[in-house]
């Protein structure tokens, strides 16, 4: 078995958007993150803006180019606002580079020392599914409020209640799957979730294979989907026709309690997807035993989910970006481990409606 990397953290996700600004407001405005730094014209750097966004364990940079001669306008122009990095954090930056060399790993940035006023950081990034990148950052004793170059700018979100990333999901090409699971084994050193193993999800109309990794404490959760064979066109298929390459799907945000956060982002203006007709009757029997108010659900649209361990409760938000590409869910594990096998197929019934709103079924 590959040894796993020394990761400790998500260090941060980097979104690429047209309009960084609306973005972040977004960010604040809708989600409930706080505006903690930014880096742009104003602190030295004219060729970009950046926005630094936290709420408790989750952290997000939103990221615009200003001149055509940044490359990120052509990522922009080829898959529309989406996530281009998710960054782990570790001690060691130039041991885990030669570990990821030693692997095969495809290097974007080699190892590099980043400096400002309030100190260095090391980072080198390897290139990961589609244009997506995994940064690693090793932050050693740096005093600055983000990274090099970001000053603090704090502006406060409306508070929905957010307390981190519970996991991502990637979308990849057909037959791409089992490469990206070794992907994440032979470089990461993540686990494949067993129970997962090239699990198919099948509605009447539509299909997608799907597998989960972890790393070894099962702090960061990875769930990829590739497109099957059915009737319809696979979410993942509508997902990869829009954004041209594999990407991130959606981020899964965590919180305490899923009614107050949904209540909170649903006033803020967000649009969650309605639970498929009769949902509730059949789930009737997990409302009841994880003693929840089946009317309070059925409002906010809550999936339910019972693993034997605990409850799950989830929601899915309709695409947050133009192209119907990236979403959010929002998350709350009360003692349940999994990631809601069981709500999986009423998900994806709830997507094909969109789909057909939107034409593409
Ligand atoms: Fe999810």
């Amino acid at each position: 078995m590959t040894h796993p990397l020394p990761i400790r953290r998500v260090h941060h996700i980097e979104m690429i958007a047209g309009n960084a600004r609306l973005t972040a407001f977004f960010c604040r405005r809708a989600l409930g993150m706080d505006l903690v730094a930014y880096r742009g014209p104003e602190t030295g750097h004219p060729g970009a803006v950046s926005y630094y966004l936290v709420k408790e364990d989750l952290r997000l940079v939103v990221t615009s180019p200003l001149t055509h001669e940044d490359p990120r306008v052509f990522f922009l122009a080829l898959h529309g606002d989406s996530i281009k990095d998710i960054a782990f954090e570790v001690e060691d930056l130039d041991g885990v580079s030669e570990v990821l060399e030693q692997r095969g790993a495809t290097f974007v940035m080699k190892p590099r020392g980043v400096s400002d006023r309030y100190g260095t950081v090391r980072m080198a990034s390897i290139k990961a599914f589609g244009d997506t990148a995994h940064t690693f950052v090793a932050r050693g004793g740096y005093g600055g409020p983000f990274l090099p170059g970001f000053e603090p700018r704090h502006r406060p979100g409306y508070d929905s209640g957010l307390t981190g990333l519970d996991h991502f999901t990637i979308n990849v090409e057909a037959r791409a799957l089992d490469r990206w699971v070794e992907f994440y084994s032979n470089i990461l050193g993540f686990h494949p979730v067993e129970a997962w193993a090239g699990k198919e999800v099948q509605t009447d109309r539509t299909a997608l294979h799907s597998q989960i990794v972890t790393s070894p404490d099962r702090r960061i959760r990875i769930s990829i989907n590739e497109p099957a064979a059915a009737v319809r066109r696979s979410q993942v298929q509508e997902f990869l026709d829009y954004h041209l390459m594999a990407g991130i799907q959606h981020l899964a945000l965590a919180t305490k309690d899923a009614v107050k956060t949904v209540t909170a982002m649903k006033e803020n203006g967000l649009e969650f997807l309605p639970a498929p007709e009769g949902y509730y009757d059949q789930v009737a029997d997990r409302i009841q035993a994880c003693h929840l108010d089946r009317e309070q659900l059925e409002r906010l649209g809550i999936l339910i989910d019972h693993d034997g361990k605990g409850c799950l409760l989830q929601a899915w938000t309709r695409p947050v970006t133009d192209r119907p590409t990236l979403f959010l869910e929002v998350i709350e594990r009360r003692g349940a481990e999994t990631f809601g096998g069981k709500s999986f197929r009423a998900l994806f019934e709830a997507i094909e409606n969109e789909q057909a709103r939107r034409g593409n079924l």
